[in-house]
């Protein structure tokens, strides 16, 4: 196959949130809902993969693979634990994991929610909630006070869709969740009621789109009034949408609610995020199951690393923004299907950049295995995998293999 350069200066990472590695994130919402009885988590976060402690062995681990990007997230739960009270400890804690980055030559792509909230903003309505907004932004100002000046890139949301897009799905454990007597319980074990409680970002309603994307440019404003100078956007939840045996309006209505009225919403950002990880098919009459004889990774999803390429023309067509690929990546037991996936993403990739897209970089999701939202730890996504009992650290060869195309800039 032929050999093909990335552009100079292209970033190569890895990419992981606070609450799937830190390990004893019990002031946030996600948290909560782990330990509801009945609810859709099979089990509980506990220790992750302590990457709280242990960032520093991670990142040397990750330097010395070959990449010069990390993409992390600030736990706002741990740097304001009550509403308006912020603890210095957290954000210095975050100012020495930013070093670390770049002492190792990584620079930080920092996100600046990735999902959890801290429990009092669940209480307070969360994700629907008037005033959530304003306090994203407090936090936003309050955290880049802090740490602007050593962050390289970054998001202010991570995935702000999930919510359509995980009712697009009409999970089971989804359907009908606010009416479920764990969402009761939970929403009254922080002090709220089931009409109130928007944990993680379940907002699906359009006053939940419409908060979201006000707390995304408070906290644009919040970030770009410094220190530091990074560029700033969010990332978006992409599946590249195929219509099928007459399914055209059906997927262009699909696609306007899951994508473009974000994608509408970002112009004037730095950059948008694109993460990927599949296909998805829609006929007319909806959304099909994965087409037969096609290969399944443990999420249930196909095996289509063909989605990256073309949802990087999709958000750079409507956005005219430059891409970050933040997320990209396969759960997998084997090993070599990661590094089949990984490559053929990265021709997808390579193939935009000889088209004239403007794509800066790829961070691979995920640096480790990690904790897996309501799935646990049971899908594996990391180039790393980590023993549950001994913290140990286990580098696979997809990691030396990507790493390898990292250091060399070429596949
Ligand atoms: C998401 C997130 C990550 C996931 C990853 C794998 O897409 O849900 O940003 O937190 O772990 O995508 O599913």
């Amino acid at each position: 196959m032929t050999e093909i350069t990335f552009p100079a200066g292209f970033l190569w990472g890895t990419a992981t949130a606070a609450h799937q590695v830190e390990g004893g994130n019990v002031y946030n919402d996600n948290w909560v809902m782990e330990h509801t009885p009945g609810g859709p988590n099979v089990e509980s976060s506990g220790d992750a993969c302590d990457h709280y402690h242990r960032y520093r062995d991670d990142l040397t681990l990750l330097a010395d693979l070959g990449f010069n990007t990390y993409r992390f997230s600030l736990e706002w739960s741990r740097i304001e634990p009550e509403d308006g009270e912020f603890s210095l400890a957290a954000l210095d804690h975050y100012r020495r994991v930013l070093a670390a980055c770049h002492e190792h030559g990584l620079t930080p792509i920092v996100t600046f929610h990735h999902f959890t909230s801290p429990r009092w903003l669940a209480a307070a309505g969360g994700w629907e909630a008037a005033d959530t907004p304003e306090r994203f932004g407090r936090f936003c100002a309050r955290a880049t006070a802090h740490l602007g000046d050593l962050m390289g890139y970054a998001c202010t949301m991570n995935e702000v869709n999930i919510g359509p897009l995980i009712a697009s799905f009409g999970a089971p454990a989804m359907r009908g969740f606010r009416a479920a007597a764990w969402y009761a319980a939970a929403a009254r074990s922080v002090g709220s009621d089931p009409a109130r409680f928007t944990p993680f970002l379940y907002a699906t309603s359009e006053r939940g789109c419409e908060t979201i994307l006000a707390a995304h440019r408070c906290a644009v404003q919040a970030i770009k009034a410094g220190p530091g100078q990074c560029a700033v956007g969010l990332t978006l939840a992409m599946e590249d949408i195929q219509a099928v045996a007459g399914g055209e309006e059906a997927a262009a209505r699909l696609r306007r609610t899951l994508q473009d009225v974000y994608l509408e919403a970002v112009r004037g950002d730095d950059f948008i995020g694109v993460q990927t990880y599949t296909r998805r098919r829609c006929a007319a009459a909806g959304l099909l199951g994965p087409e037969a004889g096609v290969e399944l990774t443990q999420m249930g999803y196909e095996f289509w690393p063909e989605a990256l390429g073309a949802t990087i023309r999709y958000a750079s067509a409507m956005t005219g923004l430059p891409v970050i690929v933040t997320e990209n990546g396969i759960g997998t037991g084997d090993d070599t299907r990661r590094l089949a996936y990984i490559e053929r993403a990265l021709r997808g990739v390579a193939a935009c950049l000889r088209d004239g897209l403007d794509v800066r970089g790829y961070t691979y999701w995920s640096a480790m295995d990690n904790f897996e939202w309501a799935l646990g730890f049971r899908p594996t996504f990391g180039l790393i995998a980590v023993d549950r009992q001994t913290q140990a650290r286990t580098v696979k060869p997809s990691a030396r293999w990507l790493g390898k195309v990292a250091r060399e800039n070429r596949l």
